[in-house]
């Protein structure tokens, strides 16, 4: 089937999403998000996103299809998120799911949610070349994955010994006194701070600790290293530059994520790097990876923004691409899995 035309449906996390693509062609998108709910109690609350999803999963799936102009019956099969994420979100998103394809008679694939993140990149860019490599940075994830094929051959080369970037960004932005999620405060404040007024520690990147972990990362020292900085500027009765702590851990986590990528893909010998996830909206992030690029001559693939969150086209792409490759569906007592491997690209 050259042109499949796939319906996907996404619940790990705090949207409830639904997207109909046809071959690597966008036709419907549609988004419910639950973060207004999160907000007060400072990061999302599994229970009321899982209630949220129950909610929104009809209305969203029926609206996507109706964008599209067509019936669950016109499609040739349907993709969920299996995981990584929230189990109760992920069980509402499932479950839908398999009601539908048990309903329509359509397969249904249960895809990884990490892998959609890059898949969802060809709607832009195309095809993904053989020997991709592919930066994912959310809130919950720091990885640098090796793409050889999208529907069948996908490992991870490094990831975040500890925090992932976005979870780093929201505790310093909790610190600061953002709101949830404070990862585009952080973004915004930067850009008007100097990088250089306070030395934020870049993780695994020197000596021994960077010879054993070329490509992985660690930022848990980044959010001690600012709290410390920050007391210490308050014990002298010094004013906190916000813009300044803002632009300092910036520009650290933008080039150390920039740098070690673009060192794999020398390593792997890879002439393409693909960024993805939440975090890949960050402005200093996009600027350190084009940078990089040029001075190592790899193609950076970053995608407009809408593509970088979490929605239903980055499930449906990866449903499309599985459908094309001729890869057998989920059974149909596939079951969630809420800490799913990044070498797992569709649960069998
Ligand atoms: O992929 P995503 O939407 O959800 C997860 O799967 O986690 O990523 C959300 C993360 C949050 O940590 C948020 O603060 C961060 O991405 N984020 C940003 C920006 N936009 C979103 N971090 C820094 N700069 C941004 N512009
Ligand atoms: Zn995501």
């Amino acid at each position: 089937m050259s042109e499949p035309l796939i319906l996907g449906i996404e619940s790990t996390c705090d949207e409830t999403a639904a997207a109909v693509v046809r071959g690597k062609t966008l036709v419907s998108n549609v988004v419910a998000s639950s973060m207004d709910e999160h907000a007060r109690y400072g990061g999302v609350i599994p229970e009321i996103a899982s209630r949220a999803h129950t909610e929104s999963f009809v209305p969203v799936v029926s609206q996507a299809l109706a964008d599209a102009n067509i019936e669950l019956s016109d499609v040739d099969a349907i993709a969920v998120s299996a995981g990584p994420g929230l189990a109760g979100c992920l069980a509402v998103g499932v479950s839908g799911a398999k009601s539908l394809a048990w309903a329509a008679g359509k397969p249904l694939y249960g895809i990884n949610h990490v892998i959609g993140h890059v898949a969802v990149t060809q709607l832009q860019f195309g095809d993904i070349p053989e020997n991709t490599l592919a930066l994912i940075v959310s809130g919950g994830h720091t990885s640098i994955l090796h793409v050889n094929n999208i529907a069948t051959d996908v490992s991870v080369i490094g990831t975040t010994l500890d925090d992932a970037a976005g979870e780093c960004f929201d505790k310093v932005a909790r610190l600061l006194g953002f709101p949830y999620p404070g990862g585009p405060h952080i973004d915004r404040h930067a850009q008007a701070g100097n990088s250089k007024a306070l030395r934020v520690p870049q993780g695994l990147t020197q000596g021994k600790a960077a010879a054993a972990h070329p490509y992985d990362f660690s930022f848990s020292g980044v959010k001690t290293a600012v709290a410390r900085w920050i007391e210490s500027q308050v014990d002298q009765g010094n004013d906190i530059n916000v813009d300044d702590v803002c632009a300092a851990l910036a520009d650290s986590v933008a080039s150390v994520l920039a740098n070690k990528t673009m060192k794999a893909a020398r390593g792997l010998d890879s002439s393409t790097v693909i960024v993805g996830g939440g975090f890949s909206a960050n402005s200093q992030l996009r600027a350190a990876l084009v940078d990089a690029g040029k001075r190592y001559g790899v193609n950076v693939r970053i995608p407009e923004i809408r593509l970088c969150t979490d929605n239903g086209a980055m499930v449906a792409m990866l449903g499309s691409n599985l459908v094309s490759a001729g890869v057998k569906p989920s059974s149909a007592d596939f079951s969630i899995d809420s800490s799913m491997s990044l070498n797992t690209i569709c649960m069998q």
